[in-house]
């Protein structure tokens, strides 16, 4: 691959500016001293507050190709408690767009969170139980063909906006740190996210190759499993140097961390959520549940395990999601 021709082609893809960038980038000093290791955080929380997180910079490439396409509906899904289907409601109310989200339920929500929010931006709200027999994506796809018998032209994002389109956001996030390392006179060797739907681990990864960056890119999964991500991410990457007219990537080297899902996907155990409160006591900052929180615990728990032993600077990425937060409010409440 001719890496600065790759680059040039990058700076051509369509690209709505929907984030606050660059995010802030600085020491955490309490944790790096605890662990005799520099630990520093990039806020990516802070890319907004209604569009927040990893998932705006995304949906900055997703909804630009959906304008181009010219839809006015876009549809998307995730859990009950999505903060990607929630940033894609207040990005289609500020565009003018209608927003149509489906969310997985094992049990009637209460209108708490996320789910509360996608409500106040006006989204339209399917609840689907993807046990029962039929996945997101398949409802996404009739809910799709009920908005075109009605003369609409919708379009769908998938779950995290984890596919070729959506990981743009992540490849230019890696120049981004680039620049932030030159101002602050620091080398990032390692750089540290939560996995969930995977895009913004590929984005890193690829982002890392095209602007040759020379940093180990670790993923700490949050749900399934290391071999599940090496084939999902494979996938996205692909797809990602396809849309830039290049061929798949033929030497993938992923680093995942399995083990801190706890007891699944978005549910908590008292330590995580002990962990979380200390690390807001000690540096100000509020880590989420369900992704940053069980991320950021499971980098804590490695550098003291000596697995991070190599690396001498290392960037965690924080990736929003703290309304996750208020739906267990009382579980919190009772470890403080
Ligand atoms: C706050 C937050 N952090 C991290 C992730 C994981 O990112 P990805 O889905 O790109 O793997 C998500 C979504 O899944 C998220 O909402």
């Amino acid at each position: 691959m001719d890496y600065p021709t790759v680059r040039e082609k990058l700076n051509k893809i369509d690209r709505i500016e929907l984030a606050n960038l660059p995010t802030p980038v600085y020491g955490l000093n309490k944790v790096s001293r605890e662990l005799g290791k520099n630990i520093w955080i990039k806020r990516d929380d802070f890319t907004g507050t209604e569009m927040s997180g990893n998932k705006v910079r995304k949906l900055e490439f997703s909804i630009a190709q959906a304008l181009k396409e010219e839809a006015d509906v876009l549809i998307t899904a995730g859990g009950i408690q999505s903060n990607h289907a929630r940033a894609t409601a207040a990005a289609a109310a500020r565009l003018g767009l209608k927003s149509h989200l489906v969310l997985n339920i094992s049990a009637p929500p209460k209108t708490e969170g996320n789910y509360l929010l996608d409500k106040m931006l006006g989204a339209e709200i399917t609840l689907l139980d993807e046990n029962g027999d039929i996945t997101l994506s398949q409802k996404m796809e009739q809910v799709a063909d009920e908005y075109r018998a009605n003369g609409y032209k919708p379009y769908i994002i998938p779950v995290g906006a984890s596919n070729g389109v959506g990981n743009f956001g992540y490849l230019n996030t890696v120049r981004e740190i680039i620049e932030q390392e030159e101002k602050l006179g620091v080398t990032f060797d390692t750089i540290v996210c939560a996995v969930g739907s995977g895009g913004t681990y590929s984005g890193l990864y690829l982002g890392n190759k095209i602007f040759e960056a020379g940093k180990k890119i670790v993923g700490i999964t949050v749900c399934d499993n290391k071999d599940y991500f090496t084939k999902v991410c494979g996938t996205i990457v692909d797809q990602t140097l396809g849309l830039l007219g290049e061929g798949p990537d033929e030497d993938k080297d992923f680093t995942f961390i399995d083990g801190y899902k706890g007891l699944g996907y978005a549910i908590s155990k008292e330590d995580e959520l002990r962990f979380i409160a200390s690390i807001a006591a000690k540096e100000g900052i509020i880590l989420d549940p369900v992704y940053t929180g069980k991320a950021f615990y499971g980098l804590y728990n490695e550098v003291k395990k000596g697995t991070f032993d190599s690396c001498k600077n290392i960037l965690f990425i924080h990736t929003g999601g703290q309304y996750g937060l208020f739906p267990k409010q009382e579980q919190i409440a009772e470890v403080l």
